[in-house]
């Protein structure tokens, strides 16, 4: 039982190789504010001999929330234990990973927006109280028991913060938000990678990855590996700018970091409902995709851009849209 969610969902190409992912937070590029106060919290924590408070990390995928809940973990000095929201079916799961913490600990829920209400409730005297309740028996002879719980942290991690439910929300002391990253940093973990994966890249080889990469630390570190494939097939083995731009090209990544599902939901509006504003679900079946796929994944980054809109009524192309895709603008009362 534990097992299952000690194992979680799919694991991420990244965390095969481990070693790519900072283990401290000085090592941790970028999300200066989100870093300055998290450092004080723990460096509070440790000086109060206490557990940390709840912690809830939000935004896109890929941005380093993992990564984070893990530098906590390392900084706190403390095991970390970890779960996620989907794979907690049954409340004896959750029973099974809070009674093993010892003080202290860090507990991460990934994906905690996809938790059963059920389980929620139980986490609640959990993170308030540090009580464990639960029932036992079946119809007509049940009892609840008690177990009291060392002090521990809960850190949670979401790409929607707007689907938590507000009492779960407000159980945590801590909440920060996740930012796309700069292309300073993003940079800087390129060549970060490159450093620690031994394989050499050029600076503008560097600066065109990171342009491509759509904010997105895992993205680099991804297309640094498919780049890297190039250079040594069909390259000099070194990671230069002509073998970057020709792979990210093969890899149908464009200069501004959209891939094809990008181009899919902007040519979709665009063609098939002129510009729209239409709901995200028309859309979706339109390229036969999933809304969370386009809400959590494409659309945060697209409308960052500047390329899309969000209206009452549903979604627009701009006209950036049009100009970046090479379509003449067709003019809706919407725009
Ligand atoms: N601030 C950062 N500095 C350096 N590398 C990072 C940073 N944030 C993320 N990464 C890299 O990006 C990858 C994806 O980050 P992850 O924490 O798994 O994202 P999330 O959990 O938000 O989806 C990590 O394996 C790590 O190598
Ligand atoms: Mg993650």
């Amino acid at each position: 039982m534990e097992e299952k969610i000690m194992s979680g969902e799919v694991l991420d190409e990244e965390d095969a190789d481990t070693n790519i992912r900072p283990e401290r937070i000085d090592e941790y590029i970028g999300q200066e504010d989100v870093k300055q106060n998290i450092k004080v919290y723990i460096e509070a924590a440790k000086m109060r001999g206490e557990s940390l408070d709840h912690v809830l990390l939000y935004g896109p995928p890929g941005l380093g929330k993992t990564t984070l809940a893990n530098i906590i973990a390392n900084e706190l000095g403390v095991n970390l234990r970890t779960a996620s929201g989907p794979s907690i079916e049954k409340s004896g799961d959750l029973a099974a990973i809070l009674s093993t913490l010892e003080p202290n600990d860090v507990l991460f829920i990934d994906e905690i927006h996809r938790m059963p209400s059920y389980i929620e409730e139980i986490l609640y005297p959990a993170m308030e109280d540090y009580m464990l309740e639960i029932i036992i028996g079946g119809e007509g002879n049940t009892r609840s028991i008690r177990i009291n719980l060392p002090p521990f942290t809960l850190v949670g991690a979401t790409t929607r913060a707007g689907d938590l439910t507000s009492p779960l929300r407000d159980r945590f002391g801590i909440i920060e938000k996740l930012q796309y990253y700069t292309m300073d940093e993003l940079m800087s973990i390129v060549k970060r990678t490159s450093r620690v994966l031994g394989v050499p890249i050029e600076d503008q080889a560097a600066l065109e990855l990171a342009s491509r990469s759509r904010g997105t630390p895992r993205i680099a570190n991804r297309l640094f590996k498919r780049v890297r494939d190039f250079a040594l097939v069909e390259g000099s083995g070194v990671i230069d700018l002509p073998i970057t731009k020709k792979a990210l090209d093969r890899l149908k990544i464009d200069e501004k970091g959209l891939d094809e599902t990008d181009h899919q939901f902007l040519l979709a509006i665009i063609q098939k409902f002129r510009g729209g504003p239409v709901g995200i679900e028309s859309v979706a079946s339109a390229i036969g995709e999933e809304v969370a796929t386009l809400e959590d994944v494409c659309e945060p980054y697209l409308l960052q851009q500047g390329f899309l809109k969000r209206t009452p009524r549903g979604r627009v192309a701009t006209h950036l849209a049009y100009e970046h895709l090479k379509i003449e603008y067709q003019n809706t009362i919407f725009n």
